[in-house]
């Protein structure tokens, strides 16, 4: 087993996920290639549902983290609802089988017609994260005939301590509602008449691998909620984002059962341990269920550095390149004990100094090798585009010692889909 990959490991000198062994699949179905855990996903929930037992939580898969339908179809069965963030992700969540009526939609720039969409869909609720936004919705249910369940998305202004590109309860961040506009927000929405308030919400960053923000921004949203009830105006439920942190480099997250277990005792000590809870994780459900399989094409000695040259980039893997995150690569063939390790920069083949993968790795590796990109499994494909002409990877979702392809790769008529060239102009006599 790998440290924090419980459902990845080793077995006959070959990396596998579950009982399956990646490199005759690499083999069959090429590389880059996506490689998902099953049962990962499923443990990584049920440390939630523990932690939840015998409360009236609702999960909201914060899909935006992996929206592949055979991951979303995962969680739909699982009984998940899902936190969506624009009509395409609502789209994948009917077409893998989620009810509308448990999605939740946040974002700070959802479209009319999109508001429209989610509307005549019957989705759960809108977490509104501006005034503006109230006013629109307001309308938009009007025209459209069905009253907008509404969330006020709230910003406690707590440091989740993490990069500062994935921190988003502070100030200075564009989400949310500040804290000292929250009850007029609330008063405006009551008064509107395409609107129901049915909740409060908050989500204070990403990756987030301490307690105490998350206890802190437990306390604010509560004063808020003492608040806006005193002044009539009842909230059936509170969501409190997602967030939660994985291992990525030693990384030590508190489980999520630990977790709420605290969050818990905070909220029935200050009287709302029978409130309807929601949560939306993302990352913490998907990232360490899955792996990107890579083949070396090259290794580069040089005098500064020694490059080992992948067949993976960052089209496929955008988080290094994004926010210097840090991703485990380890060989898919166990090196033998002669082979010596040389320190490599692992990069792909895009056309930017920025397509690197990991920096200074001690690798055995030539030519031919697979390696295995690890924590894949959030922010990955769900991020990945197109950049140099790339096709995007495959996908598998393993289920114990089955492989089911969930998405093939982009064919290279798939990169030239819905483009159209002008009549060619006459050339001047
Ligand atoms: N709810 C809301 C309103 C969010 O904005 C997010 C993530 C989540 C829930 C889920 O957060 P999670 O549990 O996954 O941390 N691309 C970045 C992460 C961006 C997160 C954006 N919002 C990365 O690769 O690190």
């Amino acid at each position: 087993m790998l440290p924090g990959h419980p459902y990845i490991h080793y077995s006959n000198g070959t990396l596998h996920v579950e009982q399956c062994d990646l490199a005759p699949l690499a083999n069959q179905l090429g590389t880059p290639l996506f490689v998902y855990s099953k049962a990962s996903m499923l443990a990584a929930l049920a440390a939630y549902q523990r932690g939840f037992a015998g409360r009236n939580a609702q999960i909201c898969y914060a899909m935006k983290a992996n929206s592949t339908l055979g991951v979303l179809q995962v969680f739909a069965q699982a009984g998940c609802g899902f936190d969506i963030v624009s009509a395409g992700e609502l789209a994948r969540v009917l077409a893998a089988g989620g009810e509308a009526s448990k999605v939740i939609f946040s974002g700070v720039g959802k479209t009319r017609a999109e508001m429209r969409t989610a509307l005549e869909a019957g989705i759960g609720c809108f977490n509104v994260e501006s005034e503006a936004e109230l006013e629109v919705l307001n309308a938009v249910a009007l025209s459209t005939n069905v009253r907008a369940p509404v969330s006020i998305r709230v910003n406690p202004n707590v440091d989740p301590q993490t990069h500062p590109y994935i921190s988003t309860g502070l100030k200075g961040n564009k989400f949310g509602i500040a804290h000292e506009r929250t009850l007029a927000t609330y008063q405006r929405a009551a008064s509107l008449p395409g609107l129901h308030v049915v909740g409060i919400d908050c989500h204070i960053g990403s990756q987030i691998t301490l307690e105490s923000p998350y206890l802190d921004a437990m306390d604010r949203v509560l004063d808020l909620v003492e608040t806006i009830e005193a002044a009539g105006i009842p909230l059936e439920h509170i969501d409190f984002g997602g967030g939660l942190g994985i291992n990525y480099q030693g990384d030590t997250p508190p489980e999520a059962d630990a977790l709420w277990n605290k969050l818990l005792t905070k909220l029935d000590v200050r009287g709302f341990g029978k409130r309807k809870l929601m949560i939306e994780p993302g990352r913490s459900l998907v990232g360490n269920a899955g792996v990107c399989i890579t083949e070396v094409l090259y290794t580069k000695p040089g005098e500064q550095k020694n490059f080992c040259i992948v067949d993976a980039a960052m089209n496929d893997l955008p988080r290094p390149a994004m926010y210097q995150a840090y991703h485990g690569i380890v060989p898919v063939q166990q090196s033998s004990a002669t082979q010596q390790e040389v320190v490599y920069d692992v990069v792909g083949p895009v056309c930017e100094s920025g397509d690197w993968l990991g920096r200074d790795r001690p690798l055995a590796v030539q030519a031919g090798d697979q390696l295995a990109v690890l924590s894949a499994g959030a922010y990955c494909m769900s991020m990945a585009s197109n950049y140099n002409a790339r096709p995007r990877a495959a996908e598998v979702l393993v289920d114990g010692a089955t492989a089911h392809v969930v998405r093939t790769r982009d064919t290279l008529q798939d990169l030239l889909r819905g483009e159209v060239l002008p009549p060619a102009s006459k050339t001047p006599d």
